[in-house]
């Protein structure tokens, strides 16, 4: 292990861009677990580091990829051994620590997820910080009540690895989803994916007043403003909205109106926030009631390093569709 692969992710007269280069450990962000890194994957906040237009990083170099798995290879920390299959994604993974798309990673003990029972780090990576908000958006939803008696629940931003996520585990609940999308050559994709029928989101009229006719029983949205803004104007009361993205805007212009005539809840989830107990519950839940049932489908491409910064243009471009995993290691 003296030298091995990693994109890293440099901050040169301003300009923000990662490269492929040797490492080291010595190199590595500190922590008490080293990882053998199997597979990674691609999210949109892993383009955001990669390209400088998020604000995450605080200090680089840093080495991207937000999510990864593999098995233990060292433990300072009694509770891992050599051996243990591992999944970490989330906290300052990618961001602030150095990251999965490398060969190996070395984090905190308390950032380590076990994998669950029978769930291979290629099957945890195809999930992902994706499908793991997900889970987290199914977490926040049950506390607040919603159930699918209560009208068609509208998925945003359908085509990306979250809204299929969201389509697959929540029609396997019982809900009936409505995909809004921008890209028509993806509804075949998202209907069967267990969507019920797919809205254009370029044919919405965004003008509406304070308060429109209620459809909605309620919402995971991955794109924000505007469209966040009608979710709240057209969702029944007592449903619940849940706020995971910005991928068409960080802004809110909207009225009190929903929350304080339809009782409707806007809930926030922060998947690199979720606290540790939390976190190990939901990832055993993504292996049994919430496993994805589309996998194969979802998953549209298991690239390598050398690809991420072509992946990262069309990711932060809205082009690219369904989500992408990186093959780190020679072997699974
Ligand atoms: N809060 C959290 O913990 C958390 C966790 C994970 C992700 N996120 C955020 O959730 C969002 C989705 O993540 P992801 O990994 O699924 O990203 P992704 O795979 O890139 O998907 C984003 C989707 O948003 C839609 N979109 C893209 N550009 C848009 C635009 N300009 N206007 C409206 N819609 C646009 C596209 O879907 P259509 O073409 O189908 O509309 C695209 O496929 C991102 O903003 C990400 O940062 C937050």
């Amino acid at each position: 292990m003296s030298e091995f692969k990693v994109f890293r992710v440099y901050q040169d007269d301003g300009k923000i861009q990662g490269k492929l280069e040797q490492s080291t450990l010595n190199d590595l962000s500190p922590g008490e677990v080293v990882i053998k890194v199997a597979y990674s994957s691609v999210n949109y906040k892993d383009a955001l580091v990669a390209k400088g237009s998020g604000k995450f990083t605080r200090e680089f170099p840093v080495i991207g990829g937000i999510d990864s798995a593999g098995y233990v290879v060292s433990s300072e920390n009694k509770d891992f051994k050599e051996g243990d299959a591992v999944l970490v994604t989330g906290y300052e993974l990618g961001t602030n620590h150095d990251g999965g798309y490398s060969e190996y990673a070395r984090v905190p003990t308390e950032w380590v997820v076990p994998l669950p029972e029978g769930m291979s780090p290629k099957q945890a990576m195809s999930i992902g910080t994706a499908g793991f908000t997900v889970a987290l958006c199914v977490q926040r939803l049950e506390e607040n009540l919603q159930t699918p008696e209560h009208g068609p629940f509208v998925v945003t931003g359908a085509s990306g690895g979250v809204g299929n996520y969201a389509i697959d585990i929540l029609s396997g609940l019982g809900y009936e989803v409505v995909a809004v999308s921008g890209k028509d050559s993806e509804k075949e994709k998202l209907l069967a994916l267990g969507a019920s029928k797919v809205i254009d989101r370029n044919e919405i009229d965004l003008s509406g007043p304070a308060l429109e006719k209620a459809q909605w029983g309620g919402a995971i949205d991955n794109v924000g403003g505007d469209i966040l803004a009608w979710l709240t104007r057209t969702t029944k009361p007592w449903g619940n909205i849940v706020s995971v993205g910005l991928a068409g805007g960080s802004h809110l212009n909207t009225t009190v109106m929903p929350f304080i005539l339809r009782g409707v809840s806007l809930l926030g989830v922060t998947s690199s926030g979720c606290p540790t107990e939390l976190r190990h519950r939901l990832w055993n839940r993504l292996a049994t009631d919430l496993a994805p049932k589309h996998l194969d489908k979802i998953v549209t491409r298991v690239a390598g390093m050398d690809d991420l910064p072509d992946i990262f243009d069309s990711l932060l471009a809205g082009t690219s569709t369904g989500r992408t995993i990186i093959k780190i290691a020679e072997q699974d």
